[in-house]
Protein backbone atom coordinates (compact mmCIF):
# COMPACT_ATOMS: atom_id res chain seq x y z
CA UNK A 1 0.00 0.00 0.00
CA UNK A 2 0.77 3.45 -0.37
CA UNK A 3 0.12 7.03 0.83
CA UNK A 4 -1.93 9.08 -1.41
CA UNK A 5 -3.46 12.84 -0.56
CA UNK A 6 -7.33 12.59 -1.89
CA UNK A 7 -10.68 14.25 -1.80
CA UNK A 8 -14.10 12.58 -2.40
CA UNK A 9 -16.33 15.87 -2.71
CA UNK A 10 -15.41 19.55 -4.24
CA UNK A 11 -14.02 22.39 -1.54
CA UNK A 12 -11.96 24.23 -0.18
CA UNK A 13 -8.21 22.35 0.70
CA UNK A 14 -9.55 21.09 3.70
CA UNK A 15 -11.57 18.97 1.60
CA UNK A 16 -7.96 16.98 1.41
CA UNK A 17 -7.88 14.10 3.52
CA UNK A 18 -4.19 11.47 3.38
CA UNK A 19 -4.95 8.17 3.32
CA UNK A 20 -3.48 4.65 2.25
CA UNK A 21 -4.08 3.03 -1.71
CA UNK A 22 -2.82 0.46 -3.30
CA UNK A 23 -0.08 0.92 -5.33
CA UNK A 24 -0.77 1.33 -9.10
CA UNK A 25 0.37 -1.26 -11.69
CA UNK A 26 1.66 0.58 -15.05
CA UNK A 27 -1.10 -0.28 -18.27
CA UNK A 28 0.52 -0.59 -21.44
CA UNK A 29 3.06 2.08 -22.36
CA UNK A 30 3.12 2.99 -18.96
CA UNK A 31 5.63 3.68 -16.18
CA UNK A 32 5.14 3.45 -12.03
CA UNK A 33 7.01 6.18 -10.30
CA UNK A 34 8.00 6.35 -7.46
CA UNK A 35 6.98 10.00 -6.42
CA UNK A 36 10.20 11.62 -4.61
CA UNK A 37 9.08 15.49 -5.23
CA UNK A 38 5.44 17.02 -6.71
CA UNK A 39 4.95 20.53 -7.27
CA UNK A 40 1.28 22.59 -6.65
CA UNK A 41 0.13 24.34 -9.65
CA UNK A 42 -3.59 26.58 -9.87
CA UNK A 43 -5.22 23.70 -11.79
CA UNK A 44 -5.11 21.84 -8.91
CA UNK A 45 -7.11 24.39 -7.15
CA UNK A 46 -9.73 24.94 -9.50
CA UNK A 47 -10.30 21.08 -9.90
CA UNK A 48 -10.91 20.40 -6.26
CA UNK A 49 -13.32 23.43 -6.40
CA UNK A 50 -15.23 22.68 -9.19
CA UNK A 51 -15.80 20.25 -11.94
CA UNK A 52 -13.71 21.31 -14.65
CA UNK A 53 -12.51 17.91 -15.62
CA UNK A 54 -14.58 14.64 -15.68
CA UNK A 55 -13.09 12.70 -13.26
CA UNK A 56 -14.78 10.23 -10.55
CA UNK A 57 -13.54 10.57 -6.77
CA UNK A 58 -11.38 10.00 -5.24
CA UNK A 59 -9.54 12.11 -6.54
CA UNK A 60 -5.71 12.19 -5.86
CA UNK A 61 -4.78 15.42 -7.11
CA UNK A 62 -0.77 17.02 -8.57
CA UNK A 63 0.31 16.94 -11.89
CA UNK A 64 3.88 17.46 -11.74
CA UNK A 65 6.41 15.20 -10.27
CA UNK A 66 9.88 13.62 -10.66
CA UNK A 67 11.05 10.63 -9.47
CA UNK A 68 12.61 6.87 -9.92
CA UNK A 69 10.89 4.60 -12.30
CA UNK A 70 10.02 1.57 -10.19
CA UNK A 71 8.12 -0.71 -12.64
CA UNK A 72 7.00 -0.10 -16.44
CA UNK A 73 3.85 -1.84 -18.45
CA UNK A 74 3.96 -3.38 -21.97
CA UNK A 75 5.56 -1.41 -24.91
CA UNK A 76 7.69 0.64 -22.79
CA UNK A 77 10.88 1.90 -24.75
CA UNK A 78 12.70 4.52 -23.82
CA UNK A 79 13.02 4.24 -20.24
CA UNK A 80 14.27 1.29 -17.38
CA UNK A 81 13.75 0.84 -14.04
CA UNK A 82 15.65 2.86 -11.61
CA UNK A 83 15.57 6.08 -14.21
CA UNK A 84 15.37 9.41 -12.84
CA UNK A 85 12.34 11.39 -14.28
CA UNK A 86 10.07 13.67 -14.33
CA UNK A 87 6.83 15.04 -16.02
CA UNK A 88 3.24 16.81 -15.68
CA UNK A 89 1.11 13.12 -15.95
CA UNK A 90 -2.18 15.14 -16.99
CA UNK A 91 -2.81 15.12 -20.41
CA UNK A 92 -4.88 18.05 -20.47
CA UNK A 93 -6.05 19.12 -23.86
CA UNK A 94 -6.72 15.19 -25.00
CA UNK A 95 -10.03 13.21 -25.49
CA UNK A 96 -11.34 11.55 -22.08
CA UNK A 97 -11.28 11.76 -18.72
CA UNK A 98 -7.83 13.02 -17.04
CA UNK A 99 -6.22 10.22 -14.27
CA UNK A 100 -7.69 10.10 -11.07
CA UNK A 101 -4.39 9.14 -9.70
CA UNK A 102 -1.99 12.23 -9.32
CA UNK A 103 1.40 12.69 -8.26
CA UNK A 104 0.44 13.90 -4.47
CA UNK A 105 0.98 10.21 -3.98
CA UNK A 106 4.06 7.83 -3.26
CA UNK A 107 3.83 6.03 -6.42
CA UNK A 108 1.93 7.03 -9.65
CA UNK A 109 1.40 6.07 -13.29
CA UNK A 110 2.19 8.10 -16.53
CA UNK A 111 2.50 7.68 -19.92
CA UNK A 112 5.87 7.17 -20.93
CA UNK A 113 5.59 9.58 -24.02
CA UNK A 114 4.48 12.38 -20.91
CA UNK A 115 7.91 11.72 -19.42
CA UNK A 116 11.54 12.79 -20.24
CA UNK A 117 15.00 12.03 -18.03
CA UNK A 118 15.78 14.09 -15.44
CA UNK A 119 18.88 16.66 -16.21
CA UNK A 120 21.56 15.42 -14.10
CA UNK A 121 22.35 18.47 -12.37
CA UNK A 122 18.83 19.09 -11.02
CA UNK A 123 17.29 17.90 -7.70
CA UNK A 124 14.11 16.18 -7.88
CA UNK A 125 12.52 19.36 -6.02
CA UNK A 126 13.72 21.52 -9.09
CA UNK A 127 12.96 18.65 -11.57
CA UNK A 128 9.50 18.26 -10.29
CA UNK A 129 8.65 22.16 -10.15
CA UNK A 130 9.20 22.72 -14.33
CA UNK A 131 7.19 20.44 -16.50
CA UNK A 132 3.42 21.96 -16.16
CA UNK A 133 4.56 25.92 -15.91
CA UNK A 134 7.56 25.19 -18.55
CA UNK A 135 4.68 23.53 -21.22
CA UNK A 136 2.83 26.75 -21.18
CA UNK A 137 5.49 29.15 -20.86
CA UNK A 138 6.45 27.27 -24.43
CA UNK A 139 3.50 27.05 -25.95
CA UNK A 140 2.31 30.84 -25.14
CA UNK A 141 5.66 31.50 -27.67
CA UNK A 142 4.12 29.08 -30.36
CA UNK A 143 0.96 30.59 -29.80
CA UNK A 144 2.30 33.99 -30.32
CA UNK A 145 4.59 33.63 -33.23
CA UNK A 146 7.53 34.99 -31.53
CA UNK A 147 10.77 36.09 -33.33
CA UNK A 148 13.95 36.07 -32.62
CA UNK A 149 14.75 39.56 -31.66
CA UNK A 150 11.41 40.67 -30.75
CA UNK A 151 10.60 42.89 -27.41
CA UNK A 152 8.59 41.15 -25.00
CA UNK A 153 6.38 42.93 -21.85
CA UNK A 154 5.46 39.69 -19.59
CA UNK A 155 2.76 40.15 -16.68
CA UNK A 156 3.42 38.22 -13.47
CA UNK A 157 6.91 37.80 -13.86
CA UNK A 158 7.19 36.21 -10.45
CA UNK A 159 4.68 33.25 -10.29
CA UNK A 160 5.55 29.32 -11.74
CA UNK A 161 4.95 30.14 -15.47
CA UNK A 162 6.42 33.93 -15.40
CA UNK A 163 9.40 32.96 -13.93
CA UNK A 164 10.13 30.75 -16.96
CA UNK A 165 8.70 33.09 -19.53
CA UNK A 166 11.28 35.54 -18.42
CA UNK A 167 14.39 32.90 -18.82
CA UNK A 168 13.05 31.19 -21.89
CA UNK A 169 12.52 34.49 -23.54
CA UNK A 170 15.94 35.44 -22.90
CA UNK A 171 17.54 32.22 -23.19
CA UNK A 172 15.40 29.73 -25.66
CA UNK A 173 13.73 32.65 -27.63
CA UNK A 174 16.43 35.53 -28.23
CA UNK A 175 14.06 38.32 -27.24
CA UNK A 176 15.63 41.43 -27.35
CA UNK A 177 14.19 43.45 -24.20
CA UNK A 178 12.48 41.46 -21.52
CA UNK A 179 10.26 43.43 -19.24
CA UNK A 180 7.90 42.19 -16.53
CA UNK A 181 5.79 43.36 -13.70
CA UNK A 182 5.84 41.98 -10.55
CA UNK A 183 5.21 43.47 -6.97
CA UNK A 184 8.43 45.54 -4.90
CA UNK A 185 9.63 42.86 -2.84
CA UNK A 186 10.15 40.71 -5.72
CA UNK A 187 11.57 43.41 -8.32
CA UNK A 188 15.32 42.37 -7.50
CA UNK A 189 14.03 38.41 -8.24
CA UNK A 190 13.02 39.02 -11.47
CA UNK A 191 16.40 41.01 -12.32
CA UNK A 192 18.11 37.60 -11.72
CA UNK A 193 16.15 36.02 -13.90
CA UNK A 194 17.18 37.75 -16.98
CA UNK A 195 14.73 40.47 -16.60
CA UNK A 196 16.12 43.35 -18.59
CA UNK A 197 13.20 45.67 -17.00
CA UNK A 198 11.01 44.94 -13.89
CA UNK A 199 7.86 46.92 -13.44
CA UNK A 200 6.57 47.51 -10.15
CA UNK A 201 3.51 47.44 -10.24
CA UNK A 202 1.91 48.60 -6.96
CA UNK A 203 3.86 52.17 -8.02
CA UNK A 204 3.82 52.10 -12.09
CA UNK A 205 0.21 51.63 -14.12
CA UNK A 206 0.22 50.14 -17.68
CA UNK A 207 -0.58 53.09 -18.59
CA UNK A 208 2.22 55.44 -17.34
CA UNK A 209 4.60 52.81 -19.47
CA UNK A 210 5.77 54.72 -22.99
CA UNK A 211 7.43 51.45 -24.62
CA UNK A 212 5.01 49.38 -26.74
CA UNK A 213 5.99 45.74 -26.89
CA UNK A 214 6.36 42.86 -30.26
CA UNK A 215 4.53 41.12 -27.95
CA UNK A 216 2.74 40.58 -24.39
CA UNK A 217 2.26 37.57 -22.19
CA UNK A 218 0.10 38.02 -19.58
CA UNK A 219 0.06 35.11 -17.27
CA UNK A 220 -2.45 36.88 -14.93
CA UNK A 221 -5.56 37.14 -16.91
CA UNK A 222 -5.34 41.39 -16.45
CA UNK A 223 -5.15 41.87 -20.71
CA UNK A 224 -8.49 44.03 -20.19
CA UNK A 225 -5.41 46.17 -18.54
CA UNK A 226 -1.99 45.34 -19.97
CA UNK A 227 -3.43 45.10 -23.17
CA UNK A 228 -2.34 49.06 -23.67
CA UNK A 229 1.35 48.17 -23.71
CA UNK A 230 1.19 46.15 -27.00
CA UNK A 231 1.98 47.41 -30.31
CA UNK A 232 -0.63 47.85 -32.58
CA UNK A 233 -1.10 44.65 -34.23
CA UNK A 234 1.19 42.53 -31.58
CA UNK A 235 0.08 39.27 -30.37
CA UNK A 236 -1.52 39.56 -26.89
CA UNK A 237 -1.51 36.09 -25.19
CA UNK A 238 -3.10 35.16 -21.72
CA UNK A 239 -3.02 31.84 -20.31
CA UNK A 240 -6.39 31.94 -18.09
CA UNK A 241 -9.75 31.40 -19.22
CA UNK A 242 -11.19 33.53 -20.72
CA UNK A 243 -8.81 36.12 -21.63
CA UNK A 244 -10.28 39.57 -20.27
CA UNK A 245 -9.70 41.61 -23.45
CA UNK A 246 -10.83 41.02 -27.06
CA UNK A 247 -7.64 41.06 -28.67
CA UNK A 248 -6.31 38.59 -26.71
CA UNK A 249 -5.91 34.82 -27.62
CA UNK A 250 -5.80 31.88 -25.10
CA UNK A 251 -2.91 29.56 -24.98
CA UNK A 252 -2.97 26.50 -23.03
CA UNK A 253 0.01 23.94 -22.49
CA UNK A 254 0.72 20.65 -24.51
CA UNK A 255 2.20 17.91 -21.84
CA UNK A 256 4.68 15.89 -23.51
CA UNK A 257 8.18 14.59 -22.38
CA UNK A 258 9.50 15.61 -25.72
CA UNK A 259 8.96 19.07 -25.18
CA UNK A 260 10.50 18.50 -21.52
CA UNK A 261 13.64 17.13 -23.31
CA UNK A 262 14.23 20.04 -25.03
CA UNK A 263 15.00 21.98 -22.08
CA UNK A 264 17.29 19.91 -20.71
CA UNK A 265 20.35 21.29 -22.31
CA UNK A 266 19.24 24.26 -21.45
CA UNK A 267 19.14 23.29 -17.84
CA UNK A 268 22.30 21.81 -17.84
CA UNK A 269 24.13 24.30 -18.36
CA UNK A 270 22.68 26.80 -15.94
CA UNK A 271 20.83 29.12 -18.71
CA UNK A 272 17.43 28.12 -16.99
CA UNK A 273 16.63 27.44 -13.34
CA UNK A 274 13.91 26.00 -11.38
CA UNK A 275 12.46 28.77 -8.86
CA UNK A 276 11.24 26.61 -6.26
CA UNK A 277 9.01 29.02 -3.37
CA UNK A 278 11.37 30.07 -0.54
CA UNK A 279 8.49 28.73 2.30
CA UNK A 280 8.98 25.28 0.93
CA UNK A 281 9.61 22.48 -0.53
CA UNK A 282 6.85 21.30 2.18
CA UNK A 283 6.77 17.91 3.33
CA UNK A 284 3.81 15.23 1.98
CA UNK A 285 2.67 15.46 5.64
CA UNK A 286 2.31 19.44 4.87
CA UNK A 287 0.26 19.02 1.90
CA UNK A 288 -2.82 21.61 2.75
CA UNK A 289 -0.10 24.12 4.38
CA UNK A 290 1.49 24.47 0.38
CA UNK A 291 -1.89 24.86 -1.02
CA UNK A 292 -2.83 27.56 1.49
CA UNK A 293 -0.07 29.39 0.72
CA UNK A 294 -0.55 28.65 -3.27
CA UNK A 295 -3.96 30.07 -2.70
CA UNK A 296 -2.59 33.31 -1.42
CA UNK A 297 -1.47 34.04 -5.23
CA UNK A 298 1.82 35.24 -4.03
CA UNK A 299 3.71 32.26 -4.45
CA UNK A 300 7.47 33.36 -6.05
CA UNK A 301 8.24 30.34 -8.58
CA UNK A 302 6.45 27.08 -7.56
CA UNK A 303 5.34 25.35 -4.11
CA UNK A 304 7.20 21.90 -4.17
CA UNK A 305 6.54 19.16 -2.33
CA UNK A 306 9.12 16.57 -0.96
CA UNK A 307 9.72 14.68 1.93
CA UNK A 308 7.55 11.90 0.86
CA UNK A 309 7.33 8.90 3.31
CA UNK A 310 8.80 6.26 0.72
CA UNK A 311 11.87 8.81 -0.22
CA UNK A 312 14.81 6.77 1.27
CA UNK A 313 12.83 3.68 0.80
CA UNK A 314 15.05 1.08 -1.28
CA UNK A 315 12.59 -0.67 -3.39
CA UNK A 316 13.08 -3.86 -4.69
CA UNK A 317 13.66 -3.27 -8.66
CA UNK A 318 11.15 -4.67 -10.38
CA UNK A 319 11.67 -6.57 -13.16
CA UNK A 320 9.81 -5.96 -16.74
CA UNK A 321 5.49 -5.91 -16.38
CA UNK A 322 3.53 -7.90 -18.03
CA UNK A 323 0.12 -5.94 -17.33
CA UNK A 324 -2.59 -6.50 -20.05
CA UNK A 325 -5.64 -6.32 -17.87
CA UNK A 326 -7.61 -3.04 -17.18
CA UNK A 327 -6.95 -2.25 -13.45
CA UNK A 328 -9.34 0.33 -11.86
CA UNK A 329 -6.61 0.57 -8.69
CA UNK A 330 -8.21 4.19 -7.13
CA UNK A 331 -11.41 3.83 -8.07
CA UNK A 332 -12.29 0.06 -6.28
CA UNK A 333 -9.87 0.46 -3.83
CA UNK A 334 -8.23 -3.13 -4.76
CA UNK A 335 -6.00 -4.39 -2.20
CA UNK A 336 -2.34 -5.27 -3.42
CA UNK A 337 0.55 -6.21 -1.41
CA UNK A 338 2.91 -4.32 -3.45
CA UNK A 339 3.56 -3.93 -7.19
CA UNK A 340 1.73 -5.79 -9.35
CA UNK A 341 5.18 -7.29 -11.54
CA UNK A 342 6.15 -10.59 -11.28
N1 LIG B 1 -3.58 27.89 -19.93
C1 LIG B 1 -2.78 27.02 -19.35
O1 LIG B 1 -2.41 26.00 -19.93
C2 LIG B 1 -2.29 27.33 -17.95
C3 LIG B 1 -1.22 26.60 -17.44
C4 LIG B 1 -0.71 26.96 -16.19
C5 LIG B 1 -1.30 27.98 -15.46
N2 LIG B 1 -2.39 28.62 -15.99
C6 LIG B 1 -3.04 29.71 -15.23
O2 LIG B 1 -2.16 30.82 -15.23
C7 LIG B 1 -2.26 31.54 -14.02
C8 LIG B 1 -0.86 31.71 -13.41
O3 LIG B 1 -0.34 30.43 -13.07
P1 LIG B 1 0.98 30.35 -12.18
O4 LIG B 1 1.25 28.93 -11.93
O5 LIG B 1 2.06 31.21 -12.74
O6 LIG B 1 0.41 31.04 -10.83
P2 LIG B 1 1.16 31.44 -9.50
O7 LIG B 1 2.51 30.81 -9.45
O8 LIG B 1 0.24 31.19 -8.38
O9 LIG B 1 1.35 33.02 -9.65
C9 LIG B 1 1.68 33.73 -8.51
C10 LIG B 1 2.38 35.01 -8.91
O10 LIG B 1 1.43 35.89 -9.52
C11 LIG B 1 1.92 37.20 -9.31
N3 LIG B 1 0.88 38.20 -9.40
C12 LIG B 1 -0.32 38.20 -8.78
N4 LIG B 1 -1.00 39.33 -9.11
C13 LIG B 1 -0.20 40.05 -9.91
C14 LIG B 1 -0.32 41.30 -10.59
N5 LIG B 1 -1.43 42.06 -10.47
N6 LIG B 1 0.70 41.71 -11.39
C15 LIG B 1 1.82 40.97 -11.52
N7 LIG B 1 2.01 39.79 -10.89
C16 LIG B 1 1.02 39.34 -10.12
C17 LIG B 1 2.46 37.16 -7.89
O11 LIG B 1 3.49 38.09 -7.77
P3 LIG B 1 3.35 39.27 -6.69
O12 LIG B 1 3.33 38.59 -5.34
O13 LIG B 1 4.52 40.12 -6.95
O14 LIG B 1 2.02 39.94 -6.98
C18 LIG B 1 2.96 35.71 -7.72
O15 LIG B 1 4.37 35.64 -7.77
C19 LIG B 1 -3.25 30.74 -13.15
O16 LIG B 1 -4.53 31.32 -13.29
C20 LIG B 1 -3.24 29.36 -13.77
O17 LIG B 1 -4.42 28.65 -13.57
C21 LIG B 1 -2.88 28.33 -17.20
Amino acid sequence: MQKAWFYERYGPKEVLKLAEFPIPAPQNNQLCVQVKAAALNPIDIKRRERPIFPSEFPVVPGCDMAGMVVAKGNGVTKFAIGDKVYGNIQAFNTEGPIKQLGTLAEFTTVEESLVAKMPNNLSFEEAASLPLAAQTAIEGFVTSGFKEGQTIFVVGGAGGVGTLVIQLAKHLYGASYVAATTSTPKVEFLKTLGADEVIDYRTTRYEDISERYDFVYDTIGDTKNSFVVAKEEAPIVDITWPPSHPRAVYSSLIASGENLEKLNSLLETGKLQATIDPTGPYKFTDVIEAFRHLETGRARGKVVISSFPSQDMLLPMAPECEVNQTVEIIHEKIPVSGLECH
